[in-house]
């Protein structure tokens, strides 16, 4: 049987490793990848309509990536199968420091043992390396994926242009937090704002009450 969290063990036979090409779209790993992604997508389907269309542009950049040498996606390893795969690439644009982390998907039989953690965690340092400030990814409001990436504590929830989507984002050079911390912090700038329009008005009674002497 498998090694699991819960008994305690990480299985660290799964090694990821950057996809390097040409790959040919006919190769038992190109075919193995392109399912993963379908897969994931179909998941994604339950919780956003986009899932479709987001499964059309993966495939379309596995296969251009592939032509380009691949090096745009990391590959979670078990023996000689792909058990899971990320994308970290360009945001589009005019914006050489940032990168969008996408096609994140761990198969069925390998989930819970930390490999989508290490997968994230190879995308951004990828990134880093590149010297990215910013990395951007997209997840389905509704999607169970929101509790990993809180988890992770590593992103902090910016404006999302896409709706039905949470936009997280990852910088060396601003402060993180989880969706949960974001909350908290948000509460706590409300609750110190309200404190200061209090105090504020105060004063201006003060100064009223004061003048009217
Ligand atoms: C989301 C996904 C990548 C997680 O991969 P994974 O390898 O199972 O995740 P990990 O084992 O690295 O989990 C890291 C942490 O997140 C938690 N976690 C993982 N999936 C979770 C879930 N569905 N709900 C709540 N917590 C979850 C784990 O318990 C672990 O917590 P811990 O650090 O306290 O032990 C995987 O479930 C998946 O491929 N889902 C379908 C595709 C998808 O949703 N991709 C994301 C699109 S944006």
């Amino acid at each position: 049987m498998r090694p699991s969290r819960d008994q305690g063990c990480v299985d660290m036979a799964v090694v990821i490793r950057q996809l390097r090409g040409p790959q040919s779209p006919e190769s038992a790993t190109t075919q193995r990848l392109l399912e993963m992604i379908s897969a994931g997508c179909r998941e994604e389907q339950k919780y956003a309509a986009e899932a479709a269309f987001i499964l059309e542009c993966s495939r379309q950049d596995l296969q251009e990536d592939l032509l380009a040498g691949g090096g745009r996606w990391w590959i979670a390893w078990d023996n000689d199968t792909p058990v899971g795969l990320v994308r970290v690439g360009p945001t589009g644009g005019n914006r050489p420091n940032e990168r969008l982390v996408s096609s994140l998907y761990v198969a069925e039989t390998h989930r819970l043992q930390g490999i989508g953690r290490r997968l994230v965690e190879t995308a951004l340092a990828a990134a880093k390396a590149e010297g990215c400030r910013d990395v951007y990814l997209f997840v389905a409001e509704n999607s169970p994926a929101r509790a990993f990436y809180a988890k992770l504590n590593l992103f902090r929830t910016v404006e999302s242009p896409i709706p039905g989507y949470i936009k997280l984002q990852w910088s060396t050079t601003k402060t993180q937090g989880t969706l949960e911390n974001n909350k908290t912090s948000m509460s706590r700038t409300a609750i110190v704002g309200l404190g200061l329009a209090l105090a504020a008005l105060g004063c201006a009674a003060l100064i009223f009450l004061m003048r009217g002497r």
